[in-house]
Parts: structure tokens; sequence; C-alpha cells
């Protein structure tokens, strides 16, 4: 992760793994459902990660449909491939979220699910989703607002530092609650905004939690206010509140769903 965004093999595996557990499939079924997806619609995956989401998307508007994921790193690109490959409705390729490789007007949705909480310009990024899409047509954008994040631990002063510190991991870590103004700016009417939550008391790998920590860790450890010791002993705090099964760890980002007007 990183404010620079440029993912190595490691780092993209790293993110699969988050995007494999339970409760970022179930995100990514909501956002399905808020943008109310047609077969034959043609959709717009802005910064589509490891393809889960691309894949996912090309299943619910079916072959008659469309699917172009595009994202700006290539380690990303090379495991979206992988998954989206036996899939003939669904196209990827490399861009940039400020720049969109694709021509006005020509996508039916969109959806940009915890993209633009890492770009600069979230303004420019907007005005690129309004003008891709169709007149009429709808996205959902989702970004996560870190003061909604409940972790416990043993020592919350230490969990405080480790946290305020991943606050510069991107340049909007609040931008979930935030949003309204920007899409409203741009000519997108917001129609509904939901919140999704990831409520998690267990840490092991099928958890989300469990692997936010490890990136957390990683960065954290290169972070001047924090370094390896202390990032190694937030992890130990958090195992030590799993082995007494106090884990708790209460997430929310929220969907909003907009739609360009006819
Ligand atoms: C946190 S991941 C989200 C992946 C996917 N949207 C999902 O929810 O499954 C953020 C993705 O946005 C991509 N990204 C970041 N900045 C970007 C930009 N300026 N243009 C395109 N993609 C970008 C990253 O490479 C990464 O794959």
């Amino acid at each position: 992760m990183g404010d620079t965004l440029e993912y190595d093999e490691k780092e993209a595996r790293q993110e699969a793994a988050i995007y494999r557990t339970q409760a970022a499939a179930d995100r990514r079924e909501l956002v399905r459902e808020t943008l109310d997806l047609q077969r034959g619609d043609r959709v717009l995956s802005i910064g589509c990660g490891p393809g889960f989401e691309p894949a996912e998307l090309a299943g619910a508007v079916g072959e008659s449909g469309y699917v172009h994921g595009i994202d700006r790193s290539e380690a990303m690109l090379t495991l979206a491939n992988q998954r989206c490959d036996d899939l003939p409705q669904a196209a990827l390729s490399k861009g940039n979220a400020l720049d969109l490789p694709v021509a006005d007007e020509s996508f039916d949705a969109a959806v940009a699910v915890q993209v633009f909480e890492y770009l600069d310009r979230v303004d420019a990024a907007v005005n690129e989703l309004a003008r891709v899409l169709r007149p009429g047509g709808r996205a959902v954008v989702c970004d996560a607002d870190f003061d909604s994040l409940v972790w416990r631990s043993p020592n919350p002063a230490r969990m405080e530092r480790v946290l305020d510190a991943f606050d510069d991991h991107c340049p909007w870590p609040h931008l979930g609650s935030r949003l309204a103004p920007l899409l409203r700016d741009a000519g997108l009417t917001i129609e509904r905004v939901e919140p999704n939550t990831m409520l998690e008391t267990r840490l092991n790998d099928e958890s989300f939690a469990y692997h936010l920590m490890e990136f957390i860790k990683d960065y954290a450890a290169n972070h001047d206010s924090i370094g390896s010791d202390e990032a190694s002993a937030w992890v130990a705090d958090l195992r030590e509140h799993e082995e007494n099964g106090a884990t708790f760890f209460n997430f929310t980002q929220y969907l909003y769903r907009v739609r360009k007007s006819k």
C-alpha cells in the first residue's frame, strides 16, 4: 500500500489475501446490489485491484455485458488477468483513474472501491468518473473513514500511535465521510449512502483484520514515528488479545450510489 501505491509482487499478493476474505466478498456483494446491475450492462471497474471485483461484476452482467477493469499497478493487473482469463466479457488495461483511457459516456455503470482515498486529486478522479458514464448512468464510489475503526488491544496507547501513523498511508484516510460535496461538484446526484461495516471477533488468516494487521505492520515498521520494534510489539498485542478471546475489530466504509443526469 503506501502513498505511492506502487505495489510490488509481495504487496499485491498481500492485498489479494485481504480481498479473498469473507468481509471483502460481502462488501463486493453489497456494491453490486447497490449498483443494481442488469444483464448486458457495460461496467467500468476503476482501480480493479487483484481482479475479484471485475470477475464478479462480469458474472453479474453475463456474457451479453462488458466489464472493463483499469488499474495503474502492473502487479495488480497480473493477478487480475489470472482471475478474469476465462471471462470473455471482461477486459483489463493499465490506466490512471485521473485520466481514464476510455471514451466519454461509454459505460452504464462504474465502481471505484477504496481507490479515490489513495489519490491526491479526488476532484479530478470524480470528474473522470462523470465523464465516462452515459447520461442516466450510475456508479458506486466507496471509501473508508479510518476514524470509524474500533480495534481493541491490551495496549490502547500503542494502538493509537500505530493507527495515527497509518493515517499517513494515503492522502485521504477520512474520505468516506467527505465525499458528498466532491461528487455533487462533478454534477453527480447522490441517490443513497450506505455504510459497509466489517465486524470481526477473530484474528486469523480468514479475517480482514488479520491481513490489514500484516499490511499495517509493514507500513508502521518503516514509519519514522513507529519503527520495526514497536510494529512487532503491536502485532504481539493483537495476538495476545486473540489468545484471550478478546479480539474486536469494527471498520466502516461508505458507499455512495450516484447518478449522472440524463
Ligand atoms: C485498495 S485496492 C482496491 C481494489 C478493488 N477496487 C477492490 O475493491 O477489490 C486499490 C486499487 O486502486 C489502484 N489504484 C490506486 N491509484 C490508482 C490510480 N491513480 N489509477 C488507477 N488505479 C489506481 C491500486 O493499484 C489498487 O489496485
